[in-house]
């Protein structure tokens, strides 16, 4: 009895921690966003004949991205788990570009079956590949589990995006070239700097609500994101591989990725969003710049913010720690894979 109070509060402290770090962080980047100049990429050109997927594409910064990727006309596959959604932002963007390439594909993240039947779907369209937004996102979740039976924020921000990665990677350096490397993007964020890699722990399902953080699940699998991004980078360099790779924080962005605020902050959030964050077009600045700027051809495995390299939290350049992160992730994956498409228990 007296273990079971003892592990319930250790919990409770751990849960209320790791809260405070990531409002704690939150504020500091906002603060430091305010007294920064917004910066945009100068040089976009045209990129006629570029195909690029962005998952998220039809809502808040995502939406944003793919609309900035056809006005430069690249034809873009909006890539997320609501076809009705995703038929409303087609409309939106042909209202404003009539010509516009751009085409809707379901993908739900919460499923590696899912991700899978996307990339058939992408590839029986016989196009190249040039631009991988891995942008889609939740925040802040109660405890959820996916059809894997994965952590929500680990699968969607983190896991599905790694497995859509390692299926369309052949597809990505096909579509390279030496003095136009294709691109893939992560979208991590600031709080990836709060994040904590628990090699061990990781795919584990939560025991008890004591045990869960939805602060803490956001931030590790921001965190996850930065790690498998100079892993990936390492191995594409060592192959001399026609393909980069970047992270970046989008920077504070008024979006519906806030939705599962607390109620009783929510309405104070609301009006300091409308009044401080960024908009979703200035968030999707940054992406747009490392999907599309001239002046990173080569440039890969670093961090962006404001469209600026920085550097992420300390850890994240452990390779040990990326290795394993990677290892452990590929194991899962195929265990799920093994067991959802072929009923292999093993
Ligand atoms: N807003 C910020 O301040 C901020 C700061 C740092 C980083 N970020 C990151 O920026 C990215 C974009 O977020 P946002 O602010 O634009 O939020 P958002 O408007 O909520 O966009 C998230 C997108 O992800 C999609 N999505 C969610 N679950 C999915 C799933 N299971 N499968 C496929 N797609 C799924 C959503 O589709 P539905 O609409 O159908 O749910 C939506 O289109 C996220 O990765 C977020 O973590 C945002």
């Amino acid at each position: 009895m007296a273990v079971s109070r003892l592990k319930c509060f250790t919990g409770t402290l751990y849960i209320i921690w790791a809260l405070l770090k990531m409002y704690v962080v939150g504020g500091l980047a906002l603060a430091r966003q305010i007294l920064q100049r917004h910066k945009t990429a100068t040089d976009l050109h045209l990129h006629t004949g570029k195909v690029a997927i962005v998952t998220g594409g039809s809502s808040g910064i995502g939406f944003e991205v793919s609309k900035g990727l056809v006005a430069k006309n690249v034809h873009v596959f909006i890539a997320s788990k609501c076809v009705t959604e995703g038929k409303m932002a087609i409309n939106k963007i042909r209202e404003e570009f009539p010509n516009a390439k751009v085409d809707f594909l379901l993908l739900d993240l919460a499923s590696l079956e899912s991700v899978n039947k996307f990339v058939d779907n992408f590839l029986a369209r016989g196009l190249p590949l040039h631009i991988l937004i891995n942008n889609a996102g939740v925040m802040l979740m109660p405890y959820k589990e996916t059809e894997d039976e994965m952590e929500y924020h680990f699968q969607v921000n983190y896991l599905g995006h790694l497995y859509l990665s390692k299926l369309l990677l052949w597809k990505l350096c096909e579509s390279g070239a030496d003095n136009s490397h294709s691109r893939i993007i992560n979208v991590s964020s600031v709080v990836q700097s709060v994040g904590c890699i628990d090699v061990e722990m990781l795919g584990e399902k939560c025991k008890h609500w004591s045990q869960y953080s939805p602060h803490a699940a956001y931030a590790d699998s921001k965190l996850a994101i930065v790690l498998a991004t100079y892993y990936l980078d390492a191995n594409l360099r060592a192959e001399n591989s026609k393909v980069s790779i970047n992270a970046v924080h989008p920077g504070i962005v008024n979006t519906p990725l806030y939705r599962h605020v607390h109620w009783g902050i929510k309405w104070l959030l609301d009006v300091v969003a409308r009044l401080t964050y960024k908009t979703p077009v200035q968030g999707a600045d940054g992406i747009l710049f490392l999907a599309l700027s001239d002046s990173l051809e080569g440039r890969s495995g670093e961090y962006f913010d404001n469209c600026s390299q920085v550097s992420s939290k300390g850890i994240s350049y452990n390779k040990d720690l990326q290795e394993e992160l990677f290892k452990k992730s590929t194991e899962i994956v195929q265990n799920i894979v093994n067991q959802k498409f072929y009923g292999n228990q093993d």
